[in-house]
């Protein structure tokens, strides 16, 4: 299978990877190339990056959706017969969605919503953007609207917290610490489940004279707030991590010839084995290309860098500097390649690896996304 068959047979692809190899750059690749194929495709990112959205026509990453104008395929000489939008992910407005969904109520939805305890819970914590990654791609996914999506990942420092944030929500909702606490404003209350908080906040208060009453009001309501929640989200995450093992979505690994990236794109793909996600690929991105060495000699070299070259500029000054790049480059190539044949080996044949060239230049528009794509889906 080519990447252009994994892009064809899968309903979601999710770009994994270290920072700065090039997720964005290729999950934006994907979507581009599956749009113009004449699929519906929703590029969903955590990137705000101002070059991705310039890329795609628009000013800004926006967390709701906009649509790539079609004329900016032609403008960049291609042709889009399907749809492409891009959306950013908004980590806070995702969670919001879910409290509003499980609350059992407007008023413990609006306590929950305007708790302090809670905002911060769900714009800093650890965790809760990749969990929220997952859970806006669980959303999405069920959209019939979307023909792909295509998700970018947050740039985390240990890939794998992405991978088990379902699960660790799960946990720390589910935990002993957790459970301790809830007893404890049970026992305290007697109160029936459902009015835990109210007995909670009640104690708190008396605690509140010596301690700072606000600030244990906000985790008495936090706590009582999650207490409602708990069954909708236990539920609910569940239903995210089992999506993920879904044959409809498909991960592909992205990384650069550096030997660190590459060892920590192969801890990744044990990971996503041993996870039971599909990995569909692997993506080599900012290779260098070996370039020929000159069969001409230095001076002929020198003449003909005359011959093409303004006379206000010395060739024979330039020449041998050329030269050093050149051999810089060649070195690199060389190095590069060792890596990506390791690679290979490493993770077998059926891994599907494919490169793409380290360009002149960033990628900064939709010509050079559609050209990083045409290497993602060479021979198919
Ligand atoms: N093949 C490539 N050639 C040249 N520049 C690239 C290539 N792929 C990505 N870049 C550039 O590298 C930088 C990092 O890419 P990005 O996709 O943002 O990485 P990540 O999302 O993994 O952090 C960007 O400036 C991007 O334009
Ligand atoms: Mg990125």
């Amino acid at each position: 299978m080519s990447f252009a068959e994994v892009l064809g047979s899968h309903r979601v692809v999710v770009t994994v990877g270290s920072g700065g190899v090039g997720k964005t750059t290729t999950a934006a690749a994907m979507a581009v190339h599956a749009a113009m194929e004449g699929r519906t495709v929703l590029c969903l990112t955590i990137d705000p990056a101002r070059r991705l959205a310039n890329s795609l026509g628009l000013d800004e990453m926006r967390t709701s959706e906009q649509d790539v104008p079609r004329s900016l395929f032609e403008s960049n000489g291609l042709e889009c017969k399907g749809a492409l939008s891009a959306m950013m992910l908004d980590t806070k407005r995702t969670f919001d969605g879910l409290v509003e969904k499980y609350a059992s109520d407007e008023e413990s939805r609006d306590r929950i919503l305007n708790n302090q305890i809670y905002q911060y819970v769900a714009s800093s914590l650890a965790g809760t953007q990749e969990y929220m990654a997952m859970e806006k791609l669980h959303e999405v996914r069920k959209d019939p609207k979307w023909d792909l999506v295509v998700l970018d990942t947050p740039p985390t420092a240990s890939a794998l917290d992405f991978l088990t944030a379902p699960e660790r929500l799960i946990d720390a909702i589910d935990s002993p610490a957790m459970r301790w606490f809830l007893q404890v404003f049970e026992g305290a209350g007697k109160e029936a489940f459902g009015l835990v908080g109210r007995g909670a906040t009640v104690l708190l208060k008396g605690i509140g004279k010596i301690t700072g009453l606000e600030f244990l009001e906000q985790v008495a309501e936090f706590v009582s707030g999650i207490n409602d929640l708990f069954g909708g989200f236990k539920e609910r995450a569940e239903q995210v991590s089992d999506a993920l093992r879904s044959p409809e979505v498909a991960f592909v690994l992205v990384t650069s010839p550096d030997p660190l990236a590459i060892g920590e794109a192969r801890f990744f793909s044990d990971k996503l084995e041993d996870a039971g996600m599909n990995r569909e690929g692997i993506i080599v991105n900012q290779v260098h290309t070996l370039i020929d060495e000159p069969d001409l000699s230095a001076e002929e070299q020198v003449a003909a860098l005359r011959a093409a070259l303004p006379e206000s500029i010395d060739a024979a000054d330039i020449q041998p500097r050329l030269s050093e790049a050149l051999r810089a480059e060649r070195g690199w190539a060389i190095a590069d390649r060792v890596q990506v044949d390791r690679l290979g080996e490493q993770v077998g044949e059926d891994a599907r690896i494919v490169e793409v060239p380290a360009f002149d230049q960033d990628v900064h528009d939709l010509a050079a996304l559609a050209r990083v794509a045409s290497y993602l889906t060479v021979g198919a």
